[in-house]
């Protein structure tokens, strides 16, 4: 028998592409990268194929000992990837059938179509592992930053503009809770990619008595009962792209959440905050100004945002009025998908090293958290407590805050008297002796106990939970 290499332009092609063709179709300078999961599931397939007699067993011994070399010379960098086999499923194919006979029965009941939805599904659910794995290790960085600062008070902002103290920590903190809701996004994700396409053929599944079942639960693909979880419309497999467009939306909420938390680095470096100190390491000299250090890997992590977001938008633009079922539209999805998954994964490793040495700078935050006027509110809650409703507290307080801006005293050096005078008609009905205390910050601290608020107190408490949970 004629030696047939795997090309999808056999018998009916007289000759093959034009080489300008080949260049604009190929995915192999891309796809490569999936080749581990494109092994494991020929393995599976090979077994499966075996169990239902399309393989003898010398054969799939032999197909399997191949693919296992094919393997080797890959991770070795011996392997000779070529254009002209369009992508890696090819290019496992053809080496495998050169030197293995029975290579060429590989692909019965198979289509590429089914192939790369199961390699990208495969390739993503190890992915997402990965990209868990070092959101926790963030996480934990910036729960020890919180740690290693527990006294240090900073002004919370809203509108950037000053408004009340918080601990360095409960800032911090706000960004590992966000994470944990991306975290729980990706889980999520995962679990629904968690299906197994094989078998549903290039759109119409195969006339041959294949054991999806089995496959499917040598690949992993089971429920938390282990019970293996199948694909239910090979049209559907095989077009289906929504696993990439929800990690791709996951991805992009947590660049998105990274580029805020970069932000608030960038601005607390500034000499205007000058909150923290970034090390050497993870910045970077102007070639004009030599007194510069800039916050480039905070911005780089910042700005990468927007291709992450770009790859979702892609991927969707990319998916939109597609009609049934493969189009080669689809290969366009795995640059988007790797970019997101490399930006995010690089963004998270470089942002939990930066926090792992950065340093607060005390007396900055000490000296910004001490400005009285992020205790106004609090001289309101006194009035509320003295019996005042809220509303006309909120507006005695703006007198007192507008009268210390005119006599030019900050709020704590305020006499008692002054303090009434703000109000002529019931000031001194409401402003007592105690009311300067409200001023004191270590105590305004230790009165912010509810759950989730900056208190000395609570703060501790959720340290203290986040160092378990991500123990
Ligand atoms: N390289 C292709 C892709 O990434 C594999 C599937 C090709 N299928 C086809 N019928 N041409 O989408």
């Amino acid at each position: 028998m004629k030696k047939i290499s795997p090309v999808s332009r056999s018998g009916r092609f007289a000759g093959g592409p034009a080489a300008d063709v080949a260049r604009f179709t190929q995915s192999i300078s891309f796809d490569q990268r999936l080749w581990r999961h494109d092994i494991l599931g020929s393995l599976v397939h090979a077994d499966m194929l075996q169990k239902i007699g399309v393989l003898s067993r010398r054969e799939r011994n032999a197909i399997v000992h191949g693919l296992k070399t094919i393997a080797r010379e890959i991770e070795q960098g011996r392997f000779r990837w070529q254009a002209g086999f369009e992508d890696v499923h090819m290019n496992i194919e053809a080496a495998l059938t050169r030197r293995v006979p029975a290579g060429a029965k590989l692909h019965t009941a198979r289509s590429r179509n089914d192939q790369v939805a199961l390699d990208l599904r495969l390739w993503l659910r190890d992915e997402i592992v990965l990209l868990l794995g070092e959101t926790a290790d963030l996480q934990r960085a910036l729960v020890l930053l919180g740690e290693k600062n527990a006294d240090v008070l900073i002004p919370g902002y809203t509108h950037l503009q000053r408004a009340q103290p918080v601990y360095l920590a409960h800032h911090l903190l706000a960004y590992v809770e966000m994470l944990e809701r991306d975290c729980e996004r990706l889980w999520d994700c995962r679990s629904r990619m968690n299906v197994c396409p094989l078998g549903s053929g290039a759109l119409a599944g195969s006339t041959l008595p294949l054991d999806r079942a089995c496959v499917a639960r040598l690949l992993g693909f089971v429920d938390a009962g282990g019970r293996p979880q199948l694909s239910q419309n090979s049209m559907d497999a095989v077009s289906d792209r929504d696993f990439a467009v929800e990690f791709c939306a996951a991805a992009a909420l947590l660049a998105v959440h990274f580029s805020r938390l970069a932000e608030d680095l960038i601005l607390w470096t500034s000499a205007e905050f000058n909150f923290i100190k970034f090390a050497d390491a993870y910045t970077t000299g102007s070639s004009l100004m030599p007194q510069k250090k800039n916050p480039d890997i905070a911005e780089l992590a910042r700005g990468k945002s927007g291709r992450v977001i770009g790859n979702l938008v892609a991927l969707l633009t990319l998916l939109k009025g597609l009609p049934m079922t493969y189009n080669r539209d689809l290969q366009e999805d795995k640059e988007r998908l790797f970019d997101t998954a490399d930006t995010v994964r690089a963004t998270t490793r470089l942002l939990a090293a930066m926090l792992r040495n950065m340093k607060a700078n005390r007396a900055a935050c000490a000296a910004a958290a001490s400005d009285p006027a992020l205790l106004a509110t609090d001289l309101a809650d006194y009035l509320v407590k003295k019996g005042m409703p809220f509303r006309p507290a909120h507006h005695v307080v703006g007198a007192v805050v507008a009268l210390a801006e005119q006599i030019g005293k900050p709020l704590n050096r305020l006499t008692l008297a002054e303090l009434q005078s703000a109000d002529p008609v019931t000031g001194t009905k409401y402003f007592g002796r105690d009311a300067l205390a409200v001023f004191d910050l270590k105590r305004a601290m230790a009165r912010r106990n509810l759950t989730g608020a900056p208190g000395t107190k609570e703060v501790a408490k959720q340290l203290a939970r986040w160092r378990e949970q991500l123990s």
